[in-house]
């Protein structure tokens, strides 16, 4: 659903290993430095499901590939109820590391329709802007093995990281930019400043 709310959201999608997460920092400074008032959060969240969702990241065999999907609905229909909607009320710029185009590409790899996913989201405020981060897969793996010294979870084999990326690629919605996060540090944060600047206010 469009939200006509004052506030912002900026979500940030692509597979792991992207660098969404050193990303979101630099442009939450950027933004504050503006005079924005930002929040800064993620999903799967700390509540009741976002727990239960990290559970399976050893044992995802644990559930239904429905039950997976559902625990991720339920997660987000509580991060949207108690964070994202009360801050975008205030009309703060809330900066979310994954959103449902996640949803969309990994329980889409997993079997569902992307596109039905996403209909099952419309619940949700459609994001200002979902920035797309994509790295080739092999980087992808070889940021999680290498540079966090991580063993794969559930979520990051080859095979399925490929289906994800391969999703991810795909989608075609009015509000997606995609970033070349391949690049250096420096050259990503002026490629996702320049993909925002347009929904700032
Ligand atoms: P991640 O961003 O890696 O969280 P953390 O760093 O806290 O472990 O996300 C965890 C995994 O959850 C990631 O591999 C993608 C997966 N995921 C889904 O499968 N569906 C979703 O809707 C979301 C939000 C995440």
């Amino acid at each position: 659903m469009k939200h006509e709310l004052p506030g912002r959201l900026i979500v940030f999608e692509g597979i792991d290993g992207t660098g969404k997460t050193t990303q979101i920092p630099l442009l939450a400074d950027y933004l504050t430095n503006l005079g924005h008032k930002v929040q800064v959060t993620r999903e799967p969240t700390t509540g009741q499901y976002g727990q239960k969702i990290r559970e399976l990241y050893v044992q995802r065999t644990s559930v239904s590939r429905e039950e997976e999907l559902q625990l991720f609905i339920a997660d987000r229909r509580e991060h949207i109820e108690q964070l994202v909607m009360p801050a975008l009320e205030k009309g703060e710029i809330v900066l979310c590391d994954r959103y449902y185009l996640s949803t969309a590409a990994y329980q889409g790899a997993n079997g569902f329709d992307p596109m039905e996913i996403i209909k099952l989201n419309q619940f949700a405020p459609e994001p200002d802007i979902a920035l797309i981060f994509e790295v080739s897969v092999d980087t992808s793996l070889e940021r999680i093995t290498n540079g966090r010294g991580e063993q794969l979870n559930d979520f990051e084999q080859e095979e399925s990281l490929t289906r994800v990326s391969r999703i991810f690629s795909e989608l075609d919605l009015p509000f997606i930019r995609r970033i070349n996060a391949e690049k250096p540090i420096e050259e990503v944060h002026r490629s996702v400043v320049e993909a925002v600047k347009p929904v700032l206010f």
